[in-house]
Parts: C-alpha cells; structure tokens; sequence
C-alpha cells in the first residue's frame, strides 16, 4: 500500500514510517521542521502543511492508497499561544486531509486526544462517552474529529489517543525524553499524585495506526492506549527507576491538584480510556507499562549528564 504520512518527524509519525515500512508499505513522509535522519521513508517531502496549496497539490501527485496524519500543534500551552495557526494545524488541515481522501478514495487514518474529555470521572472513558475538552487544545482535536466525520465518514479511522512515551526524532518530545532533559538541566521536576493517565508508546499507537490504516472496515472513532492508569508521580518514578537514577540525581517533588486549583481547573484528574472495540479486534496488543519502559532509549542529548553520574 502507498501511505502519505503527514508529521512524519513526529515521535509518532517517525514511528509510523518504520511500522509501515516493516509491514511492506511504501511510505512518503512530510515533515517540516526537523531537518535530522528518518528511517522508513521511500520518498521525504518538506512542507509548510499550514499552506493548502502545496499540500493539496502533494497529495494529489502522490496519489496514495491512505492517508495518516500525524502532524498537529501538539503541545496545549502553544495552541494557546498560537491560536490561529495551532486551529490550522489541528483542524483545517484534516479537514483537508479527509476531504482529499474521499477525493481519492483513499483510506484516512487521523490522530485525536483524550483531552476530548474533562477528566472529571475515574470510570474509563468509553469511545460513545460525553466529551467535554476544557482545554484549546482539546476543542481543537474534538473539533477535528467531526471535520473528519464530517468530510470523509466512509474513509476515516480516528485514534484518541493518550500521554505519550518513546523515543522521537527530535529526543525532546515524550514523557522521559521531557523528564531526564529536565533532571540533566536542573529544573524542578514537580509531578501531581493526583493526575492519572493510561500512557502508550508512540510505537504501539503507531502499530494500531497501521494496521488501522490495513482494515478499511474499521471506520470511526476509537481509543488506544497503555493496559495500566498511573498517577504522574508513579510514572516519574517509574521512568526513574528504570534509569537507574537515584532521588538524589533525578528529585522528584510531589504536588497535587489542590495546591492551586486555578492550574487543575485546565488540567485533566483522571483520563482512563476503554478500549472497546479495538481491544481484541486488532492483532496489536496494549502494553503494560514494563513493556513501555523495556523500549525506552537515553536520549542523545542527555547522554553526556547520564554517563558522567
Ligand atoms: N505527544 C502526546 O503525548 C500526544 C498525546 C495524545 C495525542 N497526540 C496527538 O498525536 C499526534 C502526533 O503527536 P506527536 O506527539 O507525534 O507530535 P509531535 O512530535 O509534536 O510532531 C508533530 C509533527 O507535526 C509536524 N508539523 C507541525 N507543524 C507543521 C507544519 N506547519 N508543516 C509541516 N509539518 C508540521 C512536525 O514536523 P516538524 O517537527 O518537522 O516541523 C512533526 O512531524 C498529534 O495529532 C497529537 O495531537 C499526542
């Protein structure tokens, strides 16, 4: 199969492009920014996937059996910063994207968030769940979700997906990655104990994506995520430990949601997800959170700091 891959410097899209190119799929990745190496890629195409225009015209020339889109404004402090553009980069564009599918009639794979919920129930969400998103970020990832629906239903698989862990391109994107570049550097890592999320690796989501973009009969939207919910400060610890760091080397400070609930009111307590139906109609599986751990790389960029304890 022929895939057009937006984001494919992304930790999961870079992730994407070796799942796919395993699996024997040709794979033309878009990227932007990121200028480094990518594995998996038959063809790379740099793009601003802010401009219609030469997106459109790359799709087309491309002619793909699927789409999968991997590119966003991902971070919510920089949709909130960027408000114009992060609703070009998480809405307009699948939007396009959709519509360039069921112009094609081709398979279209889209990447929303469990931040469509407000985190307000310690019951897992289920994909038919009320969503209720409290942050920009999460308005934007619901609004695409209907903009995907809306433009190609016939075509479109979407993933809610979770926190992510893995190794990314650019090493500074996942939950470890974010969590030693800040013990390397001296920053105060403050986690809630109070805040529970269900991570995955952007390998696994990736994996689930392929093999999606694979089974054209599965339309709609859908959750994956890890088998496990952890509090952030078990998760930090749990990175930690798998190190092999010490409190002394990589502090940890404990805070929780009532310390200032002006900040907990746009964050989410708790965001476990069923993963009804997927679970059990795909051959990939969640992994336990060892399973996550056992994958993780030192990033490049911190290898000196980690090497010289
Ligand atoms: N990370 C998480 O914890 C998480 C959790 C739930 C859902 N998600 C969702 O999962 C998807 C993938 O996230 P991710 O973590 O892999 O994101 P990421 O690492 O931030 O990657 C974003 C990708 O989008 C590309 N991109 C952004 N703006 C672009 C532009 N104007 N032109 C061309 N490319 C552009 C980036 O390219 P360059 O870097 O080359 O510019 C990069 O390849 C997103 O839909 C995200 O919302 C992520």
């Amino acid at each position: 199969m022929k895939l057009f891959l937006t984001g494919a410097s992304g930790l999961v899209g870079a992730a994407v492009a070796t799942a796919a190119a395993r699996r024997g799929h040709e794979v033309i990745g878009v990227s932007g920014r990121f200028t480094g190496p990518l594995e998996g890629l038959a063809r790379r195409l740099t793009l601003d996937l802010a401009d219609e225009a030469a997106l459109t015209a790359a799709a087309l020339e491309s002619f793909p059996d699927a789409i999968i889109n991997c590119a966003a404004m991902s971070e919510p402090a920089q949709c909130d910063a960027q408000p114009a553009l992060s609703e070009k980069l998480n809405v307009t564009l699948p939007a396009t994207l959709a519509r360039l599918a069921h112009h094609l009639s081709a398979r279209f794979i889209h990447i929303s968030s469990e931040q469509v919920f407000d985190g307000a129930q310690t019951a897992p969400y289920r994909v038919d769940s009320p969503t209720n998103p409290i942050t920009r970020y999460g308005r934007q990832k619901l609004a695409s979700e209907h903009a995907v629906l809306t433009a190609a239903p016939e075509f479109s698989a979407i993933v809610r997906a979770p926190l992510l862990m893995g190794d990314s391109p650019g090493a500074q994107r996942s939950l470890h990655e974010r969590l030693l570049a800040d013990w390397a550097s001296g920053r105060t890592v403050r986690l809630y104990a109070d805040e529970f999320r269900q991570p995955c690796t952007g390998e696994n989501l990736a994996e689930t994506l392929v093999e999606l973009a694979e089974r054209p009969a599965l339309r709609g939207v859908f959750h994956w995520a890890g088998r496990e919910l952890f509090s952030r400060v078990q998760l930090g610890e749990a990175i930690r430990a798998h190190f092999k760091l010490t409190d002394a080397q990589a502090p940890i400070v404990v805070t929780h949601r009532t310390d200032n609930p002006a900040i907990a009111a746009s964050r989410q307590a708790c965001l476990a997800l069923d993963l009804a139906p997927l679970l059990g109609t795909l051959k990939t599986q969640p992994q336990t959170l060892s399973q996550q751990l056992a994958s993780l790389k030192v990033p490049p960029l911190v290898r000196a700091w980690y090497h010289s304890l």
